[in-house]
């Protein structure tokens, strides 16, 4: 099936990529401008109130302007219905092509081709040959190199864990993720070209780094808020059920602290941690749950009650948080070194708060 580019979606486009970036300050509005998002975003899911999902096709009211417009658009769901795959919100995607800062005859890989939507933006600006891609879902590949194909491009994408890249075609001069990452995995630090510049969500902030020695690396993330699918890693349940009996303890932390401005320093300090939030039937919060890998699980209630079991006391993490920001933490004070043998994250100074990543993703 071909999704034609016709006079009324050209129109929608070429307004789209204006207020995308509206000074033209950057390269990547002609590629927004010129590349069918509509041909990769053919159908998505669209979330009502009662978070039931619904199909919008092409063709459908309201489908090219959903498209055309900055906004995240799931495309897959896996049988619980969690989304597994998306096309990123269009000025999280240009925030980062902008910090990937290419040069014309870069070579480029992305971890995460999911609808190629953004293969196809790296192919415009650098060429298809320059352009490596690679999604752990073969399914997604499939579909992606249909489209690709259909709207002109043929960069190299092919089914595999791109936390471990793709040592036959490095070095990379860039390396974009777009799903989220708990480290800078070793390979991609491997396969980087000296100099390379690494644009990476890290938990819910995005990571830019360049490689200033072969496996070292220094950064910072950028100011803006993101939110990407994790790489795809098994999922552990939490013990909900066990630290239910466990006798409560108090905290002056508001839950609602862990959905909204610890949210990102928490994904930093717990990295791959799962959270989880209960409300009333007025939808009013009324406790939040965090669990992680070794099974530690933490229950926190309103009224200021935290169970905790496992462990790791992951709820004392989220008290060690706030003590250290009094205010809302600002993502770009929060830079990175990268060392062959650890990765630490630091805010504003190297002896402020510091957290270590782990180490060895996808090894
Ligand atoms: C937000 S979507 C990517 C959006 C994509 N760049 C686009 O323009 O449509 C995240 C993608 O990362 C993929 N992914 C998750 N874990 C991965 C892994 N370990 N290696 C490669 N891709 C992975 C998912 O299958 C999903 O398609």
């Amino acid at each position: 099936m071909t999704w034609p580019d016709t006079k009324a979606s050209a129109a929608l486009r070429h307004k789209f990529a204006a207020d995308l970036d509206p000074q033209r300050t950057t390269e990547w509005a002609e590629a927004f401008a010129a590349v069918p998002r509509h041909v990769f975003v053919p159908r998505f899911y669209a979330q009502a109130d009662d978070r039931s999902w619904r199909t919008v096709y092409w063709g459908d009211p309201g489908h090219l302007e959903t498209v055309y417009s900055d906004q995240a658009l799931t495309t897959q769901l896996d049988e619980h219905g969690i989304p597994t795959s998306s096309s990123s919100e269009p000025a999280l995607m240009l925030a980062m092509l902008n910090a990937l800062d290419v040069r014309d005859g870069d070579t480029v890989f992305e971890l995460g081709t999911g609808t190629g939507y953004n293969a196809a933006l790296l192919s415009h600006r650098l060429g298809d040959h320059k352009v490596t891609s690679l999604d752990v879902d073969p399914a997604l590949v499939e579909g992606a190199v249909q489209r690709l194909e259909q709207a002109g491009y043929r960069p190299f994408v092919t089914a595999a864990d791109g936390a471990r890249g793709y040592p036959a075609r490095a070095p990379y001069a860039r390396i974009i993720a777009t799903a989220a990452l708990r480290s800078v995995p070793t390979a991609l630090l491997d396969q980087a070209a000296p100099g390379a510049v690494i644009v990476a969500p890290i938990g819910y902030g995005v990571l830019h780094t360049t490689l200033i020695a072969p496996g070292h690396a220094t950064g910072r993330f950028l100011s803006t808020p993101a939110h990407f699918m994790p790489r795809r890693v098994p999922t552990i349940a939490p013990a909900f059920e066990a630290v239910r009996d466990r006798e409560p303890t108090d905290t002056k932390v508001a839950p609602a602290e862990v959905l909204d401005r610890l949210r990102f320093p928490l994904s930093i300090a717990l990295p791959g941690h799962n959270s989880c939030s209960w409300r009333d039937d007025d939808g009013k919060l009324t406790a939040v749950g965090l669990w992680a890998e070794d099974g530690s699980t933490a229950t926190a209630h309103v009224s200021g009650a935290v169970r905790q079991i496992g462990p790791r006391r992951l709820w004392d993490v989220v008290e060690d948080l706030a003590a250290a920001f009094p205010g809302v933490p600002r993502r770009e004070e929060f830079r990175v070194t990268v060392t062959p043998s650890r990765q630490t994250v630091w805010y504003e100074s190297p002896d402020g708060p510091t957290w270590e990543l782990p180490r060895g993703e996808a090894t």
